[in-house]
């Protein structure tokens, strides 16, 4: 019992993850204080002001009704660690770019350098919860790590994978599919995770709440993300054979999709899978196949990542080839530069690829998106003298010899397409990478 609460909860990592979830939780249990911590000061400052460090639907509305009464950010993490009953862990897992396992594994130094945090300033049992996507098997490198002291703290882990989905990560939490906890078959394991029960089914229903061993609940969540990118990727697959059989994508994916065992939904063609998440996770998956000697299951699902980078390359070469084998110093206008809509976040967007290769053809290129404009300025910064960034969709469209759609976002569906074609070069393109314009128009 911490004063007026009746538990105190941390989360070491305040990102698209950690935020979200804990503002979740927060506003559906207000009988616990929690506090979120992140060594990125800036961001821990972002999260007190208007101007969150993310832009998630609905998440400022959910932040001010209980930032500073039980929700709070915070960069003190001792003082933090030493109150907390649980803590969870959302830190960031990329995928290690050095030594071995380069390229696949995941880097877990972010992870490490958390379990040895709470080891050092914890003073009484806690319940540690897994919310980063791991490999199978960390909790047991989790547990190591904290009962490596003589301080007679007990530790339980206990794994909770996070899955939301950006851009609708407010409706995802409020309303899960599922919400996974996985502990050890011990008593005290058991305990533990009830404990995590208990605080979701304060607003998720209890046949939502599945619960299971811990290793189970560790590969779930990758698996998940491998079974949603092969969809994209199967569906991507079969779009570079209707290009060449004039069969057409959209009626092959519509009379799939009705079979209600395959159903119709991630059957949508399109330039590719982006985020922080999916192909990160996939050579997470083949990564540990790898080691455990099952090459043929690590190549059958390295495969959903080479279509998806086959797709992109795809993607940029019909372009040029629409545009008579030559782009340079032709305007193309990106219409969104997000992974996804309803999102700021870039990280792994199709954009970066093809906006990089059209500036490798010297092309003009114009970058446009309603939220992720400052971070495509971070990320495309310095690389051509012919790249613009304009927030207005008709002015990134003047003149353009072509428009590529990049990002699915609403606005760019409902846009007069007559008007922006009257202000382009002749013969203008339109190649439609997300698929929300019904077809491909080549005016
Ligand atoms: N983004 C998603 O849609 C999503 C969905 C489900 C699961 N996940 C998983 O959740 C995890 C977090 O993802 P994210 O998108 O929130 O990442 P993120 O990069 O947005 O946030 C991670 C945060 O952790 C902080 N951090 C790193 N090391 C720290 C430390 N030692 N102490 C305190 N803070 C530290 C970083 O500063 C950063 O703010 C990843 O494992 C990811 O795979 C992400």
């Amino acid at each position: 019992m911490n004063g007026a609460f009746e538990k105190h909860i941390l989360c070491i990592g305040a990102g698209y993850v950690g935020g979200p979830t804990m503002a979740m939780i927060a506003a559906k249990c207000p009988q616990y204080l929690v506090t979120i911590f992140d060594i990125n000061e800036q961001k821990i400052r972002a999260w007190q002001t208007d101007n969150l460090p993310i832009f998630e639907p609905g998440l400022l509305n959910i932040v001010k009704r209980v930032r500073g009464k039980n929700l709070f950010f915070s960069t003190e993490i001792k003082e933090n660690i030493r109150k907390a009953d649980i803590i969870f862990v959302s830190v960031n897992t990329p995928t290690k770019s050095f030594g071995e396992g380069a390229g696949k594994s995941a880097d877990l130094q972010y992870w490490e350098k958390t379990a040895r945090d709470i080891l050092k300033s914890s003073e009484s049992d806690k319940i540690i919860v897994e919310k980063s996507t791991l490999p199978v098997r960390t909790a047991s490198a989790m547990e190591r790590i904290l009962n490596s002291s003589d301080k007679k703290i007990k530790f339980e882990v206990v794994s909770n994978p996070e899955f939301l989905a950006e851009g609708t990560a407010i409706a995802d939490l409020e309303n899960p599919d599922r919400v996974l906890i996985g502990s050890q078959e011990t008593e005290s394991g058991r305990k533990a995770r009830n404990e995590i029960v208990e605080i979701y089914a304060n607003w998720v229903h209890r046949d939502k709440i599945i619960t299971s061993n811990i290793w189970s609940s560790e590969l779930s969540k990758l698996v998940a993300n491998a079974f949603l990118a092969q969809r994209i990727s199967s569906i991507n697959s079969i779009s570079a054979l209707c290009e060449k059989t004039e069969a057409d994508i959209n009626e092959v994916a519509n009379a799939v999709g009705k079979d209600s065992r395959i159903c119709n939904k991630f059957l949508n063609a399109s330039v590719g899978f982006g985020g922080s998440c999916f192909k990160k996770d996939i050579l997470n998956l083949v990564y540990i196949c790898e080691s455990y000697g099952l090459n043929e299951v690590a190549e059958y699902w390295e495969h959903v990542v080479k279509i998806n980078e086959y797709q992109q390359r795809r993607f940029v070469q019909n372009i040029n080839k629409a545009l008579f084998n030559t782009i340079a110093n032709k305007r193309i206008a990106l219409f969104g530069f997000a992974f996804k809509a309803n999102t700021g976040d870039i990280r792994e967007s199709p954009g970066i690829y093809i906006a990089k290769k059209l500036l490798e053809e010297q092309a003009h290129v114009v970058v446009t998106d309603p939220k992720a404009l400052g971070n495509a300025k971070q990320e495309l910064k310095g690389l051509s003298d012919k790249l613009e960034f304009e927030i207005e969709p008709y002015k990134a469209a003047k003149n353009a010899h072509a428009i590529a759609v990049v990002t699915e976002w609403d606005t760019y569906k409902t846009l007069d397409y007559g008007e922006i074609f009257q202000q382009m070069e002749k013969p203008a393109f339109i190649f439609d990478g997300r698929n929300i314009l019904n077809h491909q128009r080549l005016y």
